[in-house]
């Protein structure tokens, strides 16, 4: 069932989106050589309970931590931890949300540790490009279908392929509500855009063939071929005068 917010409700959405967004910016900007991604996952707990709000992901099916961190081949959904040191050279993608008002943000981007190689900054640079490509097609009238299907275009065309296990969807009261909002898809298929809805759009970017694998740990996955992965997300009202990323600072 797909939920639509008032305006009313897109205001306190807003609200924990912000503190989503700022909790994001905190961790990327601690994301260097030496770092572990437990000090990061602390970073952003302790902002989001600062402001008052609650992490989104803590205990979501049993998730153990405030983000998910996943370093280079990792594609999302990796657990922090005390062991784990960020290196020189390493893209870090950081995915992670905070409640408040009763509603939820979430959003995620890709960071550099240090200098990375060009292709990993290309594949970053796409990956960031096609959420924006995405979110132009995030208007009422259009249909899921359309942003999906730009996104793919986007990066495939650029040499890179789209993760398919895993896709952005619905986000409200809920973290994941209906609808499913896929990084691929057919221009003028799908569920219809209305008004008042607000989705997570997130493409999840290979460097190399899309297969994916999700390790025993349970969440974390990774590309089947070992090569880079990138991530960026923002949360998305569609409102009457157009796509509104609610997870903008
Ligand atoms: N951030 C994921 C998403 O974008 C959700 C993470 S699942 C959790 O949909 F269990 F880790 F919270
Ligand atoms: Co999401």
């Amino acid at each position: 069932m797909i939920v639509l917010k008032t305006n009313r409700e897109l205001a306190l959405m807003r609200e924990a989106c912000i503190i989503s967004a700022g909790a994001l910016k905190l961790a990327g900007e601690a994301v260097q050589p030496g770092v572990t991604t437990a000090e990061i996952d602390k970073i952003a707990y302790d902002y989001i309970k600062k402001c008052g709000a609650e992490p989104n992901f803590l205990n979501y099916n049993g998730y153990p931590a405030t983000a998910c961190i996943s370093i280079n081949d990792e594609v999302i959904h990796g657990i922090p931890a005390k062991n784990r040191v960020i290196k020189e050279g390493d893209i870090v993608s950081i995915d992670l949300g905070a409640r408040l008002n009763g509603f939820n943000g979430d959003n995620a981007a890709t960071f550099a540790a240090g200098a990375i190689s060009s292709e990993a900054k290309r594949l970053c640079d796409t990956t960031r490009e096609s959420l924006y490509v995405g979110i132009q097609k995030a208007v009422a009238g259009g249909r899921v279908g359309d942003i999906g299907s730009a996104i793919a275009q986007y990066c495939e065309s650029r040499g890179f392929s789209v993760v398919r296990e895993f896709v952005g969807h619905g986000i409200g009261k809920a973290l994941h509500e209906d609808p499913s909002v896929p990084n691929f898809g057919t221009p003028g298929r799908g569920v219809r855009l209305l008004p008042g809805m607000t989705i997570a759009i997130e493409p999840m970017i290979n460097m190399g063939a899309a297969g994916v694998k999700t390790l025993p740990d349970g969440w974390t996955v990774k590309t089947r071929d070992g090569k880079l992965s990138a991530h960026f997300e923002h949360t998305v009202a569609i409102t009457p005068s157009g796509p509104k990323i609610l997870t903008l600072l």
